[in-house]
């Protein structure tokens, strides 16, 4: 059995102490969670000198060229360089405030592997469309945009599902919603010739709720916003999500 994959995601929150605390609380839960902590860029290299084995991190985003005249910015190979394993690549938020379409995540997605990371890319529905019983054609149009732009068979490709109106809210998907809609996604990529190496929910996960999202066959793991921000919570939560995985 593999352990469950944890990504915390601390958008543009926490400090140096944080890093800290949350390495300290992880030290016990080694061997039973693979983390990776989504930092902002400026706590990578004291995570590079403080995590230890098992405990990974990632970036929240990448831009989809090498480099170049793109102020503010910052490349895949910047991100690796920096020791990072993973990026979060079209989280809703960068959908939402950065004009982010399904082409630039296939672009950004594709950057990552050139880069030797791994990118985690975000799918997920609006309220509306959830109303309207179109969750499915969503997330699958957004899966489908991405797989055509990325080249045949790609490896190592995780899917977060995060259905926006879960995210940040307090009304997470109940497990069975999570499990449908993964099931879907892993379905429709292999129609398309590709296996996704994991799919994970994100939205709303708390140390209360992972056990039972977990034990879902399709739940491979979870992203985590709110929750990772505290270091004991976020340990609990680990501790939660090794006790039940499927
Ligand atoms: P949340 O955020 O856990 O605070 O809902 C999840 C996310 O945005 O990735």
């Amino acid at each position: 059995m593999t352990a469950p994959l944890i990504v915390a995601n601390w958008k543009m929150n926490g400090s140096e102490a944080l890093l800290r605390d949350v390495a300290e609380a992880l030290v016990d839960r080694q061997g039973s969670v693979d983390v990776v902590l989504a930092l902002p860029a400026i706590h990578m290299s004291l995570a590079r000198a403080l995590l230890q084995d098992g405990i990974r991190w990632a970036s929240q985003d990448v831009h989809w060229l090498e480099s170049g005249a793109y102020t503010g910015e910052l490349s895949a190979e910047m991100i690796a360089q920096m020791g990072a394993s993973h990026s979060i690549v079209g989280h809703s938020e960068r959908r939402e405030y950065f004009a982010e379409s399904d082409e630039i995540v296939a672009k950004k997605a594709n950057a990552c592997f050139r880069a030797g990371l791994i990118p985690i890319v975000c799918v997920g529905e609006s309220r509306e469309a959830r109303q309207a019983e179109r969750t499915e054609a969503v997330v699958c149009e957004q899966l489908e945009v991405l797989l055509a732009g990325l080249p045949q068979g790609a490896e190592r490709l995780i899917i977060a599902y995060e259905p926006i109106w879960a995210i940040g809210t307090g009304a997470e998907a109940t497990p069975e919603m999570a499990q449908a809609v993964h099931a879907v996604l892993r379905d429709t990529a292999q129609k398309r010739g590709f296996r996704l190496d994991k799919v994970l929910y994100g939205g709303s996960v708390k140390e209360d709720n992972v056990a039972a999202l977990m034990s879902m066959p399709d739940i491979d793991g979870v992203l985590v916003g709110g929750a990772s921000l505290s270091a004991q919570g976020f340990s609990a939560l680990c501790a939660n999500a090794a006790a039940t995985h499927n």
